[in-house]
């Protein structure tokens, strides 16, 4: 009887909100969807205003506030905040004004820091996180591991511009990562959810025993936990609504979502 009461309690209809300053937080939005598919979502691409990483923090945190008010608007149960820069710069903020659970997404340098056998591991991240100080908390938790950072200049750019495969891209990155690979680091930790769209032309450079850690599985398996313990679950045979919103061009997130949901172009 008592657990039949709480499965009543937990459960809840609305939809999952997320939020990224551009396309990239889509690969958030894949590992949350992976883990529970019966759950709607609402995915929100500000793509008119990325990249945030090169932004004030001030900047950040309104840009933040006014896409967690229209995913609000939306009823959103909980808020994802679907990119490094936005949680790292903004989160304290958000979490402060609006009354939604938030989860926000960091550099994995927890795991890479405790597995580096080197113990020297590479982030590439984007200026707005490695200048933040949550970040830079972070790092000095790790400090008898070398962290290499680096700065992807660019790389949101030419991702939010379809430009995965160009030649700038793969000179970009190699210019990025060829001196962490001569430092010896083990790990490298994507820090922008943008970059796990650049896996394949990132492994092509890396020596094998280099392992690329992003945090898209962590993030969803901690939204789950909050759904779990404080917002509750839809329906386990309900059939899921996934909606996604953007304010510029919609064509590269369509080819990222392979055309298998719709996309709705709208100024917000
Ligand atoms: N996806 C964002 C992140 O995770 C990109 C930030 C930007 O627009 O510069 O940091």
């Amino acid at each position: 009887m008592g657990s039949f009461f709480l499965y009543l309690i937990m459960t809840n209809s609305k939809p999952i909100g997320l939020f990224d300053s551009g396309i990239g937080g889509s690969s958030i939005w894949s590992a949350i969807h992976e883990l529970m598919p019966n759950e709607d979502t609402i995915y929100l691409a500000d793509s008119k205003n990325a990249p945030y990483g090169k932004k004030s923090k001030e900047e950040i945190v309104a840009l933040s506030e006014k896409n967690t008010e229209f995913l609000l608007n939306q009823n959103a149960k909980i808020i994802v905040v679907a990119c490094n820069t936005a949680t790292t710069n903004a989160i304290k903020e958000l979490r402060a004004k609006y009354d939604v659970p938030f989860i926000g997404i960091e550099p994995a340098i927890k795991p890479a820091a405790l597995h580096s056998k080197t113990q020297k591991i590479g982030i590439l991240a984007t200026k707005g996180t490695i200048n933040s100080e949550l970040f830079n908390k972070a790092v000095e938790i790790y400090h008898d591991t070398t962290i290499i950072e680096q700065i992807g200049y660019n790389l949101v750019e030419l991702i939010e511009a379809g430009e995965i495969n160009s030649p700038e891209m793969k000179q970009l990155l190699h210019s990025y990562l060829q001196p962490m690979i001569d430092e010896n680091i083990d790990y490298l930790v994507l820090g922008c959810s943008h970059y796990p769209y650049l896996m394949p032309q990132i492994r092509e450079i890396l020596p094998p025993h280099i392992k690329i850690i992003d945090s898209g599985e962590a993030v969803a398996r901690q939204t789950q936990n909050i759904l779990r313990e404080k917002v509750g679950f839809n329906a386990a045979d309900h059939k899921s609504t996934n909606i996604f919103y953007i304010n510029a061009n919609p064509n590269v997130l369509a080819d990222i979502l392979e055309h298998r949901y719709p996309i709705e172009q709208r100024d917000f």
